[in-house]
């Protein structure tokens, strides 16, 4: 693999206090290195190491970001909820309901068109930036189509999630309890393999606290990290099974008691907003002030599905973020990037110091803040995963 210079960055967003200005760690007038699919050096171009590179790319005096970490996707679907998205505008409100349509139809479609679906939505996501994509599953419901979903998306990304516990599927609705047992027993059996986290759906019309509690406890002693859908549609304990669970993220949480706040600044369960889902929900956003003032760590995600939000767009929710979750475009920013990797307790990603992966946004614009400042306009310019031009 070759070694390139991407030169004359008007600002670059380096995620690392120690080279830089702020949690952002921004080098104005800037350069970086990239060697075998790393960054191998960044800094002032001023203080560019002699003959650091093969190729030169010259970034135009534009800025320069990690790759998006979007930590919390549904993208192994099939079937259409446009008809919900309409009724909904018109006033009905969102209900974990909806689900179930799309489930019936994953059942119905065969591999290829599952993989044609992952794979569109992948590359859409790429297209804006997103170089790591996290993908659950939760609209298979059987032992099959659980671990078909996973498996397909294993073939796209390694930040697999096993979300059995989506809904209580029609068939088991005389009797959730038989499919929680499903759900922590054949059903985790045939799933472990594929996947690295698991992930309830704690909230009304989904699973209750003792239900998430045991499903996520059995994934934990087969090896899963529990990940929880907490506190989207009303209050509950998801966030304080995440947190008492040693959850990697704790995601929504759209609803927060005094305690969740706590529970959330003091632990190292990451808060995962998904602000495109109480856009696409109209509902009201989570208090992110609150969190992060609290101390609590923060990502920002898509939550790509078809029914709450169907989006991969993260400059969106970067935007939505700062406008109407009164993050800063800092805060954003970081909450998109290294956020997202906390969230995935990953640590070669998400931010650009030596070492780092190679994952790398150019954007047609001179600082980040032009992410929440220019709404809507495609400012992904340029996009390098591993080192290696994609966009
Ligand atoms: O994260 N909350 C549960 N799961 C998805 C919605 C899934 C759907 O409506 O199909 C979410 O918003
Ligand atoms: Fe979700």
């Amino acid at each position: 693999m070759g070694s390139v210079l991407i030169d004359n960055i008007g600002s670059l967003v380096t995620n690392d206090p120690a080279l830089g200005e702020g949690a952002l760690g921004l080098v104005a007038d800037a350069a970086l290195v990239l060697a075998d699919g790393r960054v191998a050096w960044a800094g002032p171009r001023s203080k560019v190491p002699e003959g650091a590179a093969r190729d030169r790319f010259d970034a135009g005096g534009r800025a320069v970001i990690p790759g998006f970490v979007d930590s919390h996707a549904h993208l192994v679907f099939a079937g259409d909820r446009t008809a919900e998205f309409e009724a909904r505008m018109s006033g009905r409100p969102y209900t974990a309901g909806g689900i179930r349509t799309t489930v019936a139809a994953t059942r119905e479609a065969t591999d290829d068109a599952l993989r044609a679906n992952v794979r569109r939505l992948v590359a859409e996501a790429l297209r804006s930036g997103t170089t790591t994509i996290e993908c659950k599953s939760g609209y298979g419901l059987t032992v099959g189509d659980e671990a078909r979903s996973l498996r397909l998306a294993a073939e796209h990304t390694d930040e697999v999630t096993y979300l059995g516990a989506h809904v209580v599927p029609p068939e088991y609705a005389g009797d959730p309890d038989a499919y929680v047992d499903l759900v922590r027993g054949p059903m985790l059996d045939a799933c472990a393999p594929y996947a690295k986290w698991i992930d309830v759906f704690c909230d009304r019309g989904a699973f209750d606290g003792d239900q998430t509690r045991a499903i996520l406890a059995e994934g934990k002693r087969r090896g899963l990290v529990p990940r929880v859908h907490a506190g989207q549609l009303q209050p509950g304990p998801g966030v304080a099974i995440a947190v008492e669970l040693g959850a990697a993220s704790a995601d929504h949480v759209t609803h927060l008691s005094d305690s969740d706040v706590e529970a959330l600044a003091s632990g190292d369960t990451v808060a995962t907003l998904l602000p495109g889902a109480e856009f696409s929900t109209r509902s009201t956003y989570p208090d992110a002030r609150r969190l992060i003032d609290a101390g609590a760590t923060v990502a920002l995600a898509a939550d790509c599905n078809p029914g709450s939000s169907y989006t991969t767009n993260i400059p969106f929710c970067v935007a939505l973020a700062v406008r109407d979750m009164n993050l800063t475009p800092a805060e954003a920013v970081w909450a998109a990037t290294l956020g997202g990797a906390r969230a995935l307790r990953r640590t070669d990603i998400g931010h650009l110091a030596p070492g780092a992966r190679a994952d790398i946004v150019l954007l047609n614009a001179p600082s980040h803040v032009h992410l929440s400042y220019r709404p809507g306009v495609p400012l992904i310019a340029r996009v390098w995963k591993n080192g290696e031009l994609v966009v």
